[in-house]
């Protein structure tokens, strides 16, 4: 489902990756780990196409990083969602509008966007807030309306930069559980986190370890929707 082989990139002359090579298969968790600067959200930029690919090769989700056009982008974003530290979410709308914003770029009719938005907003326990503007939520909540937005439309893949970043232990576990679901039906995740009990919480998830630009050692596999 991703792919990446000898992926360098440099911001000017400082090599913030340096010849990355992994695959993560369909259906598989893995978390992309590495003391701050060593390169994960640069990693996970470039998969969702808002750095070029300045040498090596990746593909996910079928798109081949190399050959893909600008235009295409928009059908990259639907199969690759992504949970972002700073959610990006917009503060003087609603929960529920949030949310139904990338079910409305995909031209979807409004009755359908209001079922899958319920449902998405139910799973993350958000029902309660779904009417009320984001920027009077606590900041767990307002993470979880990132992640209800990121879900909605239903994705092959979820790309997570340190999504339980401002969280405290116990919202961040039970944000794990929402991500847990997803991947258990058949979603696949790479997410970059700091959170040391957070990768111990989750076992089916497989290490990918950077280190100042370079890729370390990996752990096993362990697909939970079969190899791609
Ligand atoms: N736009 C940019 N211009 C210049 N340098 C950049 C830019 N973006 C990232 N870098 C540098 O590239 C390196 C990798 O940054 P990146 O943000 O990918 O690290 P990270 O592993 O996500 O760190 P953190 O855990 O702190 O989020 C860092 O040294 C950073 O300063
Ligand atoms: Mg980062």
């Amino acid at each position: 489902m991703i792919s990446a082989v000898h992926l360098s990139h440099a911001f000017g002359g400082h090599k913030a990756l340096q010849a990355v090579s992994f695959r993560v298969h369909k259906g598989e968790f893995a978390f992309l780990t590495g003391r701050s600067g060593a390169g994960k959200t640069t990693l996970l930029r470039i998969l969702h196409g808002q750095l070029p690919l300045q040498a090596g090769k990746a593909r996910i989700a079928g798109y081949d990083l190399a050959s893909l056009r600008r235009g295409r982008l928009p059908l990259l974003r639907r199969d690759v969602a992504v949970v972002f530290q700073d959610f990006k979410i917009l503060p003087d709308r609603t929960v529920a509008e949030n949310v139904r914003l990338p079910l409305e770029v995909c031209g979807l009719p409004d009755g359908q966007i209001a079922r899958r938005v319920d449902s998405v907003l139910a799973v993350l326990e958000l029902e309660r807030a779904a009417n009320l503007p984001c920027a009077v939520l606590s900041g767990g909540e307002q993470q979880r309306v990132a992640i209800a937005r990121a879900m909605v439309a239903g994705p092959k893949v979820i790309l997570a930069d340190e999504p339980t970043g401002n969280l405290d232990r116990d919202m961040a576990l039970r944000l794990m559980d929402v991500f847990k679901q997803f991947h258990a039906h058949g979603v696949t995740i790479l997410m970059a986190t700091h959170n040391h009990d957070i990768v111990a919480a989750t076992p089916q998830a497989r290490v990918l370890n950077l280190e100042a630009g370079f890729l370390g050692q990996a752990g096993g596999a362990c697909p939970a929707g079969g190899a791609a």
